[in-house]
């Protein structure tokens, strides 16, 4: 039992701000803090914490509570447990009782899971620093990797003796029973009765989450034999689950947040070897191939993950999947190539850490522009292969979120290759209506209605595009849990741009009675209106089209157009104050590979003005194919005299779709 005056003192201390933002990344904005919401998933934040107010909030999930309710739903901490991690962080004292025997055996299963995994953790570490076995053959090991006892400390790592079952049977003297010492793996039970040590004989790489509880373990073999595993893992339990977490996150996550950058490698010795170079921001994945749930941790940090990768062919083929999924959950991902045969672990031990540090700053490229850099010598004279290429390349920029990079991507790859921009242009398009398809598609059902194209320029085809109601089913999409990713890409963006810039002047070419062209100024939000409605078009998702008519009825009726403000003050709607804020955005960055080459972003009016027009033709040109799909669906049933009009409507809309895309005419920043 902690003390009421102990509590109190410990409430006092806790900043809100302070403990959320050690899980999670927060942006400073007026009072508040804003990240992504550790409870939801999402790449927009909506999740606010309120220093002044003390607690914090979603408003995507509508989670929400102080800093001790945080640590209880983030952790799964007892309110107890949260309290006396909040004292830890704070230097409260609070007196350190025994554990009561009824506390031993506490029913929760997780907690003495979690008990016997710190029990063998601090076991398998005195190994290493106290038992002469574990000294000459532990310790020594790790010193001949290169490795000082300050960051075998930090890593927590040990050793378990070369015996049978030294741990198992020190563990059921301190009354661990077997069964949690079966479901940790820690031991292993034969049928016959026999047991012994999972990890004996070997050194002892504990995974920790990110608080800093142990999980699981890795263990090394010292010998290299190669009959042997390499490593012997924890089997997955209550605790533990390999791909959901990440080896060295507890030991990066300060310096991840700080650099705002994770380096992501193979190994668990790259992690600790990088670490010990002052290369803190280092985690991998545990022995397995990268997970959108590992993606997702590292993203809580940052949205910068560079790849740290030996160029061997199973190492290229592991990264272009990783690659790829770390595209399409909304990361900007770079990578280093290390020379043939060095990983992190060997170059940093091989040339130390002022050389390491350079080699990262001096080699880190955006994935896509080293591979186009790459390609671009290697494929330039043979037409098929630069082909393939291609269609893999677009089929990555497609993962790309953000339109400005995406282009950018293009015109790079366009001039490298000597390629068609608008063909690119066009692949691309496709690719991303693709995507858009296959999210939506439920995976049990293979739809055999969007497969047959029209008779003529089959190839072109991009088949139909699926209505937002498709992909967001409407009950979701009204309450309190919708979800903004869920919208379709084009529309979200519109709403977007109403949402951050509606207020904000642009200028814009438009033709006055006279048939002359003359340049006006005029708010996003007119500009968004009468666009729309000249081509009779209207958001298909319900909150898309809530707000929007908010803006429409403003334009219509010449009214003060709504601010960001507006709907963040907005208390007597909370359903669309929270709709609201899911779409407002960070304003733009540029991006450092931009900065790097000299290129300049121009001012930010100019950069709005051509999002507005972009994003209206992405939405022309996505309702235009739906259409195209739609009759391509009817022509299948229609009877001949009938299709004869239908392929008019669908020749009009091809017509159409085409002046679409070639207006596109891809921004081009550079000067
Ligand atoms: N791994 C594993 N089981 C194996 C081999 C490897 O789980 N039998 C995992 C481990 O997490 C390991 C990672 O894959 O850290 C990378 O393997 P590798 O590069 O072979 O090991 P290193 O960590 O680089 O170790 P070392 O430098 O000592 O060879
Ligand atoms: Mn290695």
């Amino acid at each position: 039992m902690i003390d009421r005056e102990t509590i109190e003192r410990i409430k006092d201390a806790a900043k809100v701000e302070e403990v959320v933002g050690d899980f999670v990344s927060l942006h400073r904005k007026g009072g508040n803090y804003w990240g992504c919401c550790p409870f939801h998933n999402e790449k927009t934040p909506s999740f606010s914490v309120s220093p002044a107010k003390g607690f914090f909030k979603c408003f995507g999930c509508g989670e929400s509570g102080n800093a001790v309710g945080f640590l209880m739903k983030h952790e799964h901490y007892t309110y107890p447990e949260a309290l006396q991690w909040l004292a830890k962080k704070y230097n409260i004292e609070i007196q350190e009782q025994e554990l009561s025997e009824e506390q031993k055996q506490r029913n929760s299963e997780r907690d003495v899971l979690y008990h016997v995994s710190d029990f063998a953790q601090q076991y398998f570490v005195s190994n290493l620093f106290d038992d002469e076995m574990g000294r000459a053959v532990g310790l020594s090991y790790f010193h001949k990797r290169g490795l000082n006892d300050d960051v075998i400390k930090a890593f927590g790592l040990g050793y378990c003796l070369d015996e049978w079952r030294a741990f198992t049977d020190h563990a059921r003297k301190n009354g661990y029973s077997d069964t949690v010492l079966e479901k940790t793996g820690l031991t292993i039970f034969k049928e016959d009765g026999k047991y012994y040590d999972r990890f004996r004989g070997r050194v002892t790489f504990p995974i920790f989450s990110i608080s800093g509880r142990v999980l699981g373990f890795s263990c090394r073999i010292l010998t290299s034999d190669k009959t042997a595993a390499k490593y012997v893992n924890s089997p997955d339990s209550d605790i533990y689950n390999k791909g959901h977490i990440l080896y060295g996150i507890y030991q990066a996550k300060a310096e991840i947040i700080r650099q705002d950058k994770c380096y992501l490698v193979e190994g668990n010795l790259d992690v600790v070897s990088m670490h010990q170079s002052g290369v803190k921001n280092t985690v991998a994945s545990c022995g397995t191939a990268l997970t959108t749930e590992q993606i997702r941790l590292i993203r809580r940090f940052t949205n910068n993950v560079t790849i740290l990768y030996d160029g061997d062919a199973a190492g290229i083929k592991a990264t272009k999947r990783a690659v790829n999924m770390l595209y399409s959950e909304g990361m900007k991902v770079r990578m280093v190539l290390f020379p043939d045969g060095e990983d992190p672990d060997s170059y940093a031990q091989k040339y130390g850490s002022t050389q390491l540090q350079e080699y990262l700053r001096h080699n880190e490229e955006n994935f896509i522009l080293y591979k186009l850099r790459v390609a671009s010598d290697d494929i330039a004279r043979d037409p098929i292969r630069k082909a393939e290429f291609l269609k893999e390349l677009v089929d990555t920029i497609a993962l790309v979120p953000d339109l400005l990079e995406r282009n950018e991507y293009v015109s790079q790859c366009a001039s490298l290759l000597e390629t068609s921009e608008r063909a690119l242009a066009n692949q691309l398009a496709m690719a991303i209506g693709r995507n858009l398809q296959k999210d939506s598609k439920p995976a049990a059902e293979p739809s055999t209605d969007a497969t047959l194209p029209p008779p003529a320029e089959a190839d072109d085809y991009p088949g139909p595009l699926p209505l937002p109601e498709d992909i967001v089913p409407l009950e979701a999409a009204a309450d309190k849990a919708f979800n903004i990713n869920e919208v379709g890409a084009a529309e979200r963006h519109i709403i977007e741009l109403l949402v951050n810039y509606g207020n904000n002047d642009i200028l814009v070419d438009v033709e006055n009675e006279n048939g002359e062209i003359e340049r006006v100024s005029a708010t996003v939000a007119q500009v968004v209106v009468a666009d729309m409605m000249a081509d009779d078009l209207e958001p298909h998702h319900p909150v898309c089209q809530k707000i929007y008519s908010i803006y429409r009825e403003a334009v219509l009726q010449d009214a003060q157009v709504p601010t960001a403000a507006y709907f963040s003050n907005l208390d007597d709607d909370k359903v669309l104050q929270s709709q609201a804020i899911a779409f407002m955005t960070e304003p733009p960055e540029l991006s450092p590979t931009w900065q790097k080459k000299g290129i300049y972003v121009k001012s930010i009016a100019d950069n709005i003005k051509e999002d507005v027009r972009q994003a209206m033709l992405d939405y022309k040109r996505l309702d235009v194919q739906r259409q195209i799909g739609e009759i391509a669906r009817q022509l299948k049933t229609a009877s001949p005299d009938d299709q004869l009009i239908l392929f008019a409507k669908w020749k009009a809309l091809k017509d159409k779709h085409v002046e679409i895309c070639s207006s596109r005419n891809l921004r081009r920043i550079i000067t």
